[in-house]
């Protein structure tokens, strides 16, 4: 299968120039003026930016959490993620307490594998690691799994003690992989709620007042400075304050191997959102909260001056029929999380680019090149070159809509509700190729189920070898990255 889409103005986090682009296949095989070559199929994109399938580095799909399960499910999930124009997604699996995380990834496998529209990779969620096992992250760095997340915050659920966080991150160090931080401290969150209820604050806006900026800094300050120990690079996940990201910067200036995402709804909501009528606030129960409004100013400052890294959803769809609901008389039961998947590209595009935060190379780099290089995806994927494959989107940059669930239903997550409701964006996906296959067109699916193949990840920081994906390079003690 050959594709030759022409006259397009290819956008890469460094080049920005005409060309047509020639895939045969899987990958991207020729970039010239004027390609006179026959093809399978010839798409004319005059007038249209061709970029980078997005990457999104954060999503939940079929994730039991809070006494229920994300509703959009790695069909649903990753087909509205394409029509977003994102074309590959890293997916937490989570290895639950006692059990081995080999184990909790092969019913990660389970769920996902024959399911997806678009190209897959997971991070596991380590919610125990007695050094007895620490070696179980290495053999999940052979099976293409190369970054870990742990959890400051759900004492009693989730969390991880500072320990182990330390012992994980030493061989994260050692590995050449990635811990990924939810940085909150946990312990002190409880007490609020706890003070909370017994006042008889039963509100979605209590999750907001119990979750302060300042206990999400602590955590980064704390996992920073535990990874400046171990020797290790971390990745934070979800910052969503001024304060967290001050705390950032000064780890980032001692030279520790600190890097962050940030996440459309901490761009674009705020704090305000808490106070619509009724329930209604329960659509922003995420964690961490919807912040005072001023912070997003610095968060934009934070991505354009590189002290942010990456733009992910944190997509963790609950609906609000049956599934919000289960915390209508107490916030804390809420489950925790908002959708996002399909809008990321279009909400930064408009906000970031269109509002002047973000020049379009950067727009590029943070929504697709630096999620590539920092989970070991680069350059098989986020960019476009020879030999990369050809996930590619043709984007619209002047198309105009208006993001909505109740009028029109222009998207196509399985969920109730758009956190972005009402939000006008210019910039919009129009074709979408996975792996050289047309997928989305002019507002089509094309696809089907199982397109998608799972994505073995090479080690951190675009330590890949061409041709040899998931292998992880050995490294001599004493080389580890960091302070
Ligand atoms: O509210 C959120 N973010 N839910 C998903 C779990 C997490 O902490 O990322
Ligand atoms: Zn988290
Ligand atoms: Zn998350």
């Amino acid at each position: 299968m050959s594709v030759l889409i022409k006259n397009g103005r290819i956008v890469t986090a460094t080049d920005d120039y005409h060309a047509d682009i020639y895939v045969n296949d899987d990958t991207i095989d020729l970039i010239g003026k004027n390609l006179q070559l026959e093809a399978d199929v010839v798409v004319d994109a005059a007038g249209k930016l061709v970029i980078p399938g997005g990457i999104d580095p954060h999503t939940h799909l079929e994730l039991p959490f809070g006494g229920t399960t994300t509703s959009d499910t790695f069909e649903t999930g990753t087909r509205a993620a394409a029509f977003g124009g994102t074309t590959c997604i890293i997916d937490f699996a989570v290895q639950m307490k006692g059990q081995s995380s080999l184990e909790a990834l092969e019913t990660w496998h389970a769920k996902a594998a024959g399911e997806t529209a678009i190209d897959y990779a997971f991070h596991m969620i380590l919610t125990d690691m007695p050094e007895t096992r620490t070696k179980e992250m290495r053999a999940l760095a052979d099976e293409g799994v190369t970054s870990y997340k742990m959890f400051m915050a759900y004492p009693g659920a989730m969390m991880s003690d500072d320990g182990t966080i330390f012992r994980a991150m030493r061989q994260a160090g050692e590995d050449g992989t990635l811990i990924c931080m939810h940085a909150e401290n946990g312990v002190v969150i409880d007490e609020l709620i706890k003070i909370a209820l017994s006042e008889g604050h039963i509100e979605p806006k209590y999750h907001a007042l119990t979750r302060p900026t300042r206990l999400e800094a602590e955590g980064v300050h704390r996992a920073l400075a535990i990874a400046e120990v171990a020797k290790s690079p971390v990745y934070i996940v979800h910052l969503s304050s001024y304060d967290s990201l001050q705390e950032l910067r000064m780890a980032q200036a001692r030279g520790v191997m600190a890097h962050a995402e940030t996440c459309p709804q901490y761009l674009l909501l705020d704090v305000d959102k808490y106070d619509e009528p009724g329930f209604e606030g329960a659509k922003y129960v995420l964690t961490p909260p919807l912040r005072e409004k001023w912070n997003q100013e610095e968060l934009w400052r934070g991505l354009r001056g590189n002290a942010l890294n990456a733009i992910s959803t944190d997509h963790c769809p609950f609906c609000m029929k049956e599934q919000k609901e289960l915390g209508k008389s107490d916030f804390s039961k809420i489950p925790n999380g908002g959708p996002g998947i399909e809008n990321r590209m279009s909400l930064i595009y408009h906000y970031g680019v269109n509002g002047g935060y973000l020049d379009i190379n950067r727009f590029v780099e943070l929504t697709s090149t630096s999620p590539a290089k920092i989970f070991g995806l680069f350059p098989k994927k986020g960019t476009i070159a020879v030999g990369s494959d050809a996930d590619i989107v043709i984007f619209d940059p002047e198309r105009e809509e208006i993001i909505s669930y109740y009028n029109g239903h222009t998207h196509h997550m399985n969920i109730d509700y758009n956190a972005y409701e009402g939000m006008p964006v210019k910039g919009f996906t129009e074709t979408v190729f996975s792996r050289g296959r047309m997928i989305i067109d002019k507002g089509q699916y094309l696809g089907q189920k199982g397109d998608g193949n799972f994505v073995k990840r090479g080690a951190y920081g675009g330590m890949y070898t061409p041709g040899r994906s998931g292998d992880i390079p050995s490294r001599a003690p004493g080389s580890r990255n960091g302070g």
